[in-house]
């Protein structure tokens, strides 16, 4: 049986960072095999989640499994002329640390970039935190929806014996929230933005508006999405964590896993209605990415083959 990067559902510390990097001219391969190995060990030692995400080039050009359809992220465009969008950055690895201690963190982070210089720049970096109980810093509980936690692996990891068994597509984006707008309305409409009470209440609203998040993101079999009427289809486990910046910029960084990428860009499709068919979730209207890419996480027996 395949085992997945243990980081994807080991228990978040409260404090995460995340790293972007792409490669350089006459970056090589070998060296930074050599240093994803060192990483790897050191989270290990230092009992610091360390989850190590590819995009599709790094993927291809490390020998990884040929998994299907992992696309590169591209900006995600309102169809209904708002000028909404969620932002395509895709770079090639994403490292994710997480933990309890945020020196040791800042400290892995930093000596496997400086490891890397030469090879591969820093794209961008975001170091987020759990706040209260896992909240939004809009004030609604964050993930009260995902999978229980023995159903996790069964939503996000590819099955034994599919190319890629073990591994797992994500999605990570720096969303930024104009609090200002979304505090000046008040808590029932706040509500209706997502379809669920405020924080410390988590219950989903008896009427969900059509513009509320859980009725773009709560896929149904039957099309009525946020209903209660059918089982829930490609669900996704949920990880994200607030930032706030020292230049007042603050949100949301949404990290979510699938065993496929197209449940993904289904939910991206439908709360930006890119097709212009639906209606665009109102959530949008107070927060949208500043960056986004995909990954693919490989299994641990898949990530030794590649780094070997
Ligand atoms: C600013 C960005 C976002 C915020 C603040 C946000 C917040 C929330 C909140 C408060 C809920 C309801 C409680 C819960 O189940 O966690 C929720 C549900 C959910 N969100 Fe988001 N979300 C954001 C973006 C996204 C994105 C980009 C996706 C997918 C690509 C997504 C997927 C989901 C899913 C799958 C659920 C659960 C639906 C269910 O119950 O099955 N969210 N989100």
């Amino acid at each position: 049986m395949a085992t997945p990067q243990p980081a994807i559902f080991n228990e978040m510390g409260r404090n995460q960072w995340y790293v972007h990097l792409s490669r350089t001219d006459g970056a090589d391969l070998g060296h930074i095999k050599g240093v994803l190995r060192d990483a790897i060990n050191a989270a290990a030692g230092h009992d610091i989640n360390l989850c190590i995400g590819m995009g599709p080039t790094l993927l291809a050009d490390l020998g990884g499994p040929a998994v299907g359809d992992f696309q590169p992220y591209e900006t995600f465009v309102a169809g209904d002329g708002s000028g909404r969008e969620a932002k395509g950055t895709q770079e090639e690895l994403l490292l994710w640390y997480n933990g309890t201690d945020k020196d040791m963190i800042w400290e892995l982070q930093f000596l496997a970039r400086t490891e890397l210089e030469g090879h591969m720049s820093v794209a961008r970096e975001t170091p987020t935190f759990i706040w209260r109980d896992s909240w939004d810093l809009t004030g609604f509980v964050d993930g009260t929806g995902n999978p229980e936690g023995h159903r996790q692996p069964e939503v996000a990891l590819i099955a034994d014996g599919d190319v890629g068994a073990g591994g797992s597509f994500s999605i990570a984006q720096r969303w930024i929230h104009d609090l200002k707008s979304f505090n000046a309305m008040s808590v029932e409409d706040q509500e209706k933005v997502f379809g669920r009470k405020k924080a410390p209440e988590t219950a989903k609203l008896a009427t969900l508006p059509a513009t509320s998040h859980v009725a773009h993101v709560e896929l149904r079999e039957d099309g009525n999405h946020g209903s209660e009427g059918s089982p829930k289809r490609d669900e996704i486990a949920r990880r994200s964590t607030p930032y706030a910046f020292h230049d007042g910029s603050l949100g949301l960084y949404f990290m979510g896993f699938c065993k496929a990428q197209a449940p993904l860009r289904e939910r991206m499709d439908a709360m930006y209605n890119t097709d212009g068919s639906g209606i665009r979730d109102q959530l949008t209207d107070f927060s949208n990415p500043a960056s986004g890419s995909f990954y693919f996480h490989p299994s641990v027996e898949d990530m030794n083959a590649m780094l070997a």
